[in-house]
């Protein structure tokens, strides 16, 4: 099995669902050639039957973007299918993602059917979307809860009907890690055709294991991850593109990789935001504006004396420029003078002292320290620019 790991972003379809979140069809291009330079392998591009805009958008990213394979949502039912056809027909390298439920829940409360039934439909709609494209992949919606051989079964008749990628969906972010990556490790083990597919995983955060769990389906042997950026989708959101490409360039001894240019990730996770309206929490692994950022004097200190004291990635890789030390009240001298000496001050140990004893006052009275409340200290305590 190649080690190679495919990224698979859903930003534009799983990622946009996110109400309040859409985008229109020239803010969408935008965003699918910033996908492209950070070099994902394929871009959902949405979801075409499910409105004309959204149809456009896909006929359009096909036309703008050349690199990735584009990718259109469907439903296992022909019209779908075959629209998302429609919608890709200008695609250099195009995908149908098509499927349908498999867990005893979804069969039974959403599709009011049975498992027989189900197998018949996820055949059939395989087959016609072979028959329009030839790279078609097949999603088990609800795999996270599916029983394991059924979904075996399922997997199992897609592949044969030439499905080139197959999805395994915790749609309801249930999993646990262990539980997700033996789920992965049972279809490797038990489908007979799995080596003419690869296995994809995609995983929602629910609970907060979105990431834990793909990256345990990718160590069972899944080969593609479906994520977005910032995490964005449905409810808690999806697997993030960036922890998950981080943790694989950071973790070499997992023997995994991606062509992903790392330091495309904060400038593209910022666009997002922008154009979503849909801020990032501050302390986001990878992307938060406090991912880099040291406002305690212990670990201020470490960070001055070697950066890797405390942080495992440096900043530039993922595009984020350089550590920030943040001073508050919490901070030391090491980091204030540091600090002073970035806007050309040069203090001697009595000097640094009284200047430390004002700015704990300051610190206390504006949280944040920022150069002008640096600036009117400098005054306080008499020191001028010597560098
Ligand atoms: O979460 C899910 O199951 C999905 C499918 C449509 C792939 O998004
Ligand atoms: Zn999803």
């Amino acid at each position: 099995m190649s080690n190679r790991v495919y990224i698979f972003d859903t930003t534009l379809r799983d990622g946009e669902q996110v109400p309040g979140c859409q985008l229109n069809t020239d803010e969408k291009i935008i965003v699918a050639k910033e996908l492209e330079a950070l070099g994902v392998d394929i871009i959902e591009a949405g979801f075409p039957i499910s409105s004309p805009e959204d149809f456009r958008s896909v006929q359009e990213i096909s036309k703008a973007v050349s690199e990735p394979v584009i990718c259109g949502l469907s439903r296992a039912v022909e019209k779908d299918i075959q629209t998302a056809a429609d919608a890709l027909v200008y695609a250099k390298r195009k995908r149908i993602h098509t499927g349908l439920g498999a867990s005893d829940f979804h069969i039974e409360h959403k599709f009011r059917s049975t498992r027989a039934e189900m197998l018949e439909r996820a055949e059939r709609a395989v087959k016609f979307a072979k028959s329009l494209v030839e790279d078609v992949e097949f999603f088990a919606e609800d795999a996270g809860r599916a029983d394991p051989v059924f979904l075996a079964q399922m997997i199992e008749i897609v592949i044969a009907a030439g499905a080139t990628v197959v999805n395994i969906p915790d749609t309801t972010g249930y999993c646990l890690p262990h539980e997700y990556g033996a789920k992965i490790k049972y279809l490797v083990e038990n489908v007979k055709n799995i080596h003419r597919a690869t296995i994809s995983v995609h995983c929602h955060n629910d609970l907060g294991l979105a990431t834990a769990n793909s990256l345990s389906g990718l160590i069972n042997g899944a080969r593609q991850v479906e994520c977005t950026i910032n995490g964005i989708g449905e409810r808690a959101g999806n697997t993030s593109l960036e922890e998950v490409v981080m943790i694989l360039k950071t973790h070499q001894k997992l023997g995994l990789h991606h062509q992903i240019k790392t330091d495309h990730l904060t400038p593209l996770s910022n666009l997002v935001s922008r154009m979503m309206r849909m801020p990032v929490q501050p302390n986001k692994a990878i992307v938060g504006k406090n991912a880099f950022a040291h406002s305690s004097g212990i670990h201020q200190d470490g960070v001055l004396k070697n950066r890797e004291n405390y942080e495992i990635i440096d900043p530039g890789q993922v595009g984020a420029g350089a550590s920030s030390i943040v001073l508050t009240a919490r901070s030391g001298r090491a980091a204030l003078n540091y600090r002073l000496s970035l806007l050309g001050y040069q203090l001697d140990k009595p000097e640094l002292d009284r200047a430390y004893e004002q700015f704990l006052l300051l610190a206390d009275q504006y949280k944040n320290i920022d150069e002008k409340h640096l600036e009117t200290l400098m005054r306080q305590v008499g020191v001028g620019i010597t560098a």
